[in-house]
């Protein structure tokens, strides 16, 4: 079976982005069967529908690039490409289109919402779910794990794939229809405010920025305001529910006490969750530092990328063949 999955080149990684896309694609990586293959791409071409800065997307891509090698992503195991490298995906994209009824994207949930925010919606936006139709269809996706707020563009490449094989398929399947898969397990993650973390609301804490950023992101969580002399409830205490991400059970029962006994403030916490936060992460730090700060580094990368483009581009075209054959191209 193919797992495939798209990773949007968004800034700076925070530890949201960590636990709710970067841990569990290194643990289905771990727990990959020799029967199944895993795809895990920049979904860069996606980022060009809001983003139209040259140098950040430039930076969003190295920097997702080499955040997820830190991390341990194995790319002997892992098909690790970036979108625009196979430009198999936009020969699809457009055939897909012709078989996508402008209702059907009207629906979209994603595409509504950012109109409704004002957002001057541009055709790449409005067709977004076509190309990542395109990404999984290219590749015989059939299993895709993905956040809820995906789940809609999931279902949207199986109508079209069905619309496909309907048309071409002269009773066979072509096109494989895949499935969303939500992973269970990540919860959200709190920001410093309390509220989902999210680059939009600026209440992350970032991974990879200096310490000084983290440490001012970690003194910004927002506690109650109760003094240095009195018990504090660690039920529902922001910086409490961060830790516990990073903490032993033991850690966390210690930590539990501190709030109890009424000697410390909500400062000393945050400073045992800094201090844990940069030893959790020390060494991919350093690795991220050594990819992205030497030359060596930025190499390895592009070496990188460009094989995983080129096995990726292989896959590609092998189903392109049967694609172009079947619509008399
Ligand atoms: N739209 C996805 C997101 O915002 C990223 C993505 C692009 C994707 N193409 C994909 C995810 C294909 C899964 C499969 O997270």
């Amino acid at each position: 079976m193919n797992i495939l999955t798209g990773i949007q080149a968004s800034g700076k990684l925070h530890i949201g982005n960590y636990f709710g896309s970067i841990k569990p694609l290194l643990d289905m990586q771990e727990s990959l069967k020799p029967q199944d293959e895993l795809f895990a791409f920049i979904a860069s071409y996606h980022s060009l529908t809001t983003l139209k800065n040259k140098d950040e997307l430039k930076s969003n891509i190295t920097n997702i690039a080499a955040a997820f090698i830190s991390f341990g992503l194995d790319v002997d195991r892992v098909h690790f490409y970036k979108q625009n490298d196979v430009k198999q995906c936009l020969e699809l994209y457009w055939i897909l289109q012709t078989l996508t009824p402008v209702g059907l994207l009207q629906r979209a949930h994603s595409y509504k919402d950012k109109v409704a925010k004002n957002i001057i919606a541009n055709n790449g936006l409005f067709s977004y779910p076509v190309l990542m139709a395109s990404d999984i269809l290219l590749y015989d996706g059939e299993y895709i794990p993905v956040g809820k707020d995906q789940i809609q563009h999931i279902e949207m490449a199986r109508d079209i794939a069905q619309s496909f094989n309907n048309t071409y398929g002269n009773g066979s399947d072509i096109l494989m229809l895949p499935n969303a898969k939500i992973n269970e397990n990540t919860q959200t993650i709190k920001g410093t405010d309390g509220e989902k973390m999210s680059k939009s609301y600026g209440n992350t804490i970032d991974i990879f920025a200096s310490e000084k950023t983290i440490k001012k992101q970690i003194m910004s969580i927002k506690t109650d305001s109760k003094e240095l002399g009195e018990p504090k409830d660690w039920q529902g205490c922001n910086i409490y529910d961060i830790y516990a991400l990073f903490a032993s059970d033991e850690e966390l029962s210690v930590m539990q006490d501190r709030y109890k006994s009424a000697k410390e403030g909500y400062g000393h916490f945050k400073l045992t969750l800094l201090d844990k936060i940069l030893t959790y992460f020390a060494p991919h730090r350093e690795k991220f530092d050594e990819l992205t700060n030497t030359k060596a580094g930025m190499d390895y990368l592009q070496d990188m990328l460009n094989e995983g483009a080129k096995k990726a581009s292989q896959k590609a075209e092998a189903k392109m063949q049967i694609v172009r054959e079947a619509v008399g191209l």
